[in-house]
């Protein structure tokens, strides 16, 4: 067992969001990180992390809601940042943490296009994280660089069509998400325009469903990504559940495929994690689910402490290949335990030293 004084120091940013306050829930007991620095917006700033988090960040250890929130203007002294900024604030402010020498790991989607940027889901594209090494004179800091992780909506479709390509080849995907309040982070739409309501749209969010897969699913040649070479067609909506994303998929691969296989290749699915000794790993990193009805966002979102993307009604499409149903929690697998699992796996790799 680890003394604190052996943990590595974490800054959190963004610490008084959604998924902030998640990251500090899943940060309380971490075996090998400890929260040293926080911070939010100014508004925040200068102000004890426990008055600005709701009931549940307020039962968090004394450790972690005594600290005061720092401006991001502050320098920072923890090697790794965990971020949950908004994108624009992002674009800045890990950027330059980057050129102070910090391994920052982003949930932001400011960095999830950029060439020399890993977009990692450690049990799907492990060795994208060898990107970072053509971020070593990028930002003038020596050790520092960037990760990301996907769109909470593509973290789960990702695992699920990983296998997928692998065995039969992706040629289209097209998708509709039905994606929970949670994802639209503090303070998130009213309650009179989400209850009794689907709401059919949300803003930039079908563009990144379309885009990521292909970044994630490519091969890493010479350096340099290779996107997957399949499309995507995504429409994303925001329906009246708390948390967990749920995904109607279907998909056309380059050989036909019987649901029997589909079933198969996704259990069968052997997560390159495993012996890595990382504490977020998921444990499996898909469950199939056979009952006719599932999955369902309350009944299956906390699947291997909400890491597992559970995959349900595996059928033949009548027009594509196969149909399935995809579900994730949008706030673990999608955003906090999803940045936990890449600052794992760096470390694992000897980005940061333990
Ligand atoms: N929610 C999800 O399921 C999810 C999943 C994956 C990725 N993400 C991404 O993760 C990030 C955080 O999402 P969230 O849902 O946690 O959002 P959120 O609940 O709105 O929290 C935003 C956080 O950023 C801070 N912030 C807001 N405006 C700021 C500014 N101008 N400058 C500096 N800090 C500012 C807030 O601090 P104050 O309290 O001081 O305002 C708060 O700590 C976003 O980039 C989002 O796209 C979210």
């Amino acid at each position: 067992m680890k003394t604190p004084q052996d943990m590595i120091p974490v800054a959190v940013l963004g610490a008084t969001g959604m998924v902030g306050e998640q990251l500090l829930a899943l940060l309380a007991h971490h075996p090998w990180f400890r929260v040293v620095e926080v911070a939010a917006s100014d508004r925040s700033a200068g102000q004890r992390l426990g008055a600005r988090l709701g009931a549940a960040g307020r039962a968090l250890p004394s450790s972690i809601v005594e600290v005061t929130l720092k401006s991001l203007d502050d320098a920072f002294e923890a090697p790794l940042v965990l971020s949950a900024l908004p994108a624009d604030r992002a674009l800045e402010v890990e950027a330059r943490l980057a050129g102070a020498g910090h391994l920052v790991v982003s949930n932001a989607s400011a960095f999830r296009a950029d060439a020399q940027v890993p977009l990692l889901v450690p049990d799907v594209n492990p060795q994208h994280l060898d990107l970072l090494d053509a971020q070593r004179t990028r930002w003038g800091g020596g050790s520092g660089g960037i990760i990301t992780n996907p769109n909470c909506s593509v973290a789960g479709l990702v695992v699920a069509l990983a296998p997928l390509h692998q065995a039969f080849g992706l040629r289209s995907v097209v998708v509709t998400t039905l994606q929970a309040i949670s994802g639209a982070g503090r303070p998130g739409p009213a309650a009179g325009d989400l209850v009794d309501n689907i709401i059919p749209f949300i803003g930039n969010e079908e563009d990144k469903v379309e885009r990521e897969p292909r970044k994630i699913l490519g091969g890493l040649v010479d350096g340099a990504i290779v996107g997957a070479d399949f499309t995507v067609s995504a429409t994303c909506t925001r329906v009246p559940v708390l948390h967990g994303h749920t995904a109607s998929v279907s998909v056309a691969f380059q050989h036909d495929a019987k649901p029997q296989e589909v079933v198969q290749v996704l259990r069968d699915f052997a997560s390159p994690l495993t012996g890595l000794g990382l504490p977020t790993m998921p444990r499996p990193s898909i469950e199939v689910l056979d009952d006719e009805d599932r999955p369902q966002p309350r009944l299956d979102r906390d699947l291997g402490n909400g890491m597992t993307v559970s995959v349900g009604r595996i059928r033949r499409c009548s027009v594509q290949h196969a149909s399935f149903v995809v579900l994730s929690h949008n706030l673990i697998r999608g955003a906090a335990g999803a940045a936990l699992l890449n600052a794992e796996l760096a470390v694992a790799r000897g980005w940061l030293a333990r």
